[in-house]
């Protein structure tokens, strides 16, 4: 499943399109692609600052639009460089909840040249979803996205 979508997402990333227009709709291709992703959305390293910004997403609006380094997942993949996987997201103390229905989440860190300057994260309404295929597809994802930044 989530190989077969790999041709879409560099069809998408190939278009004449603004990089927002092409980003939201690799988020909406992989909301709708994948049944346990619930919210799709990229953060990105607010100019200088130590903190991300959201950048494009599909899935509901979200309050967290700008989140300090170091807090929540987003924040911590922001230092650590990692990709962070949560199956339980009650189990983690440091976390922003987005929404009540969210159970799991998944962030993968974004290099453009070896630096980290974003992430892409999922959010799942399904209790432990991911695994190793997911963190493969994902950084496929954004080594194609950063192709194009
Ligand atoms: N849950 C994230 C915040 C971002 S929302 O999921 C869209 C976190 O803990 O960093």
């Amino acid at each position: 499943m989530l190989t077969a979508l790999k041709p879409d997402v560099q069809r998408i990333l190939e278009k004449n399109t603004s990089v927002d227009d092409r980003l939201q709709d690799v988020c909406k291709l992989l909301k709708a692609g994948v049944p346990y992703y619930d919210w799709v959305g990229f953060y990105f390293r607010n100019g200088d600052k130590e903190e991300l910004k959201l950048g494009p997403y599909a899935g509901e609006p979200t309050d967290h639009t700008i989140i300090p380094f170091g807090k929540g997942i987003c924040g911590q993949v922001a230092v650590s460089n990692e990709n962070f996987v949560v199956p339980d997201v009650k189990a983690q103390d440091n976390y922003i909840a987005c929404s009540l229905t969210v159970k799991s989440e998944i962030v993968i860190p974004l290099f453009k040249n070896g630096v980290n300057i974003g992430q892409i994260d999922i959010d799942s309404n399904t209790l432990d979803p991911f695994n190793s295929a997911d963190e493969e597809f994902l950084q496929f994802v954004n080594q194609e996205v950063a192709k194009i930044l």
